[in-house]
């Protein structure tokens, strides 16, 4: 029952951002529109898998956390799609040229390049043995926010509230972290 309402939930940006463009047709710049829904969806789903040990108490979704990474990969999957079929069209040269000339894009790739590997070792057998190399999502997050701010030519009160709730949660990691030295 949590499973499908965990599939239904984290597939409801998808449903909207395919009804708008594909049914609605009222988006005036699809592609931007694409990179915005699918890059905080991804961004918003990443950083509530590494807030899900900190609520576990409360709501115990830890049995989840494998299903709920691999949709933050899916939109994140979704989003480097955009770049490559809509943006680039295809054209190779211009996908590179972006990559090294743009750090928020290459940011951006490494941060996608750190997932890729962890949806690869996610499964039973792999991530015994690759658990602790998977504390690298912290380096894909911090990626990650820099590329959302440098993304943005200005930041809006909501993108600033974000950013505060970021950095909120990171401050309880670091605690939840240091307890655990400790104990
Ligand atoms: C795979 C390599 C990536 C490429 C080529 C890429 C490309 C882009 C581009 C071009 C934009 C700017 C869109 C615009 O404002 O016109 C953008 C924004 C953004 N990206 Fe990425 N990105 C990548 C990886 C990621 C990843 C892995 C995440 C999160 C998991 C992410 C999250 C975001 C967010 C949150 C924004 C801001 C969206 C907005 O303007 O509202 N990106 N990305």
């Amino acid at each position: 029952m949590k499973q499908l309402l965990i599939y239904l939930l984290l597939s409801i940006p998808l449903l909207v951002l395919s009804l708008q463009i594909l049914i609605f047709e009222n988006i005036v710049d699809p592609i931007k529109y694409i990179y915005t829904v699918t890059g905080a969806t991804a961004t918003v789903i990443l950083f509530f898998s590494i807030s899900i040990s900190l609520i576990s108490k409360k709501i115990n979704l830890l049995k989840y956390r494998r299903l709920i990474g691999l949709f933050a990969f899916f939109y994140a999957l979704l989003h480097l799609l955009n770049f490559i079929v809509f943006d680039a069209e295809f054209r190779i040269i211009f996908i590179i040229e972006e990559t090294f000339d743009k750090p928020f894009i290459y940011l951006g790739m490494i941060a996608f390049f750190i997932l890729l590997f962890m949806s690869f070792t996610s499964t039973k057998s792999l991530f015994k043995k690759y658990k602790t190399k998977h504390q690298i999502i912290y380096i894909a997050l911090i990626l990650i926010t820099i590329h959302f701010i440098m993304a943005q030519k200005s930041l809006s009160i909501l993108q600033y509230s974000y950013l505060v709730m970021i950095f909120i949660l990171a401050y309880y990691k670091v605690l939840q972290k240091i307890n655990k030295v400790n104990i």
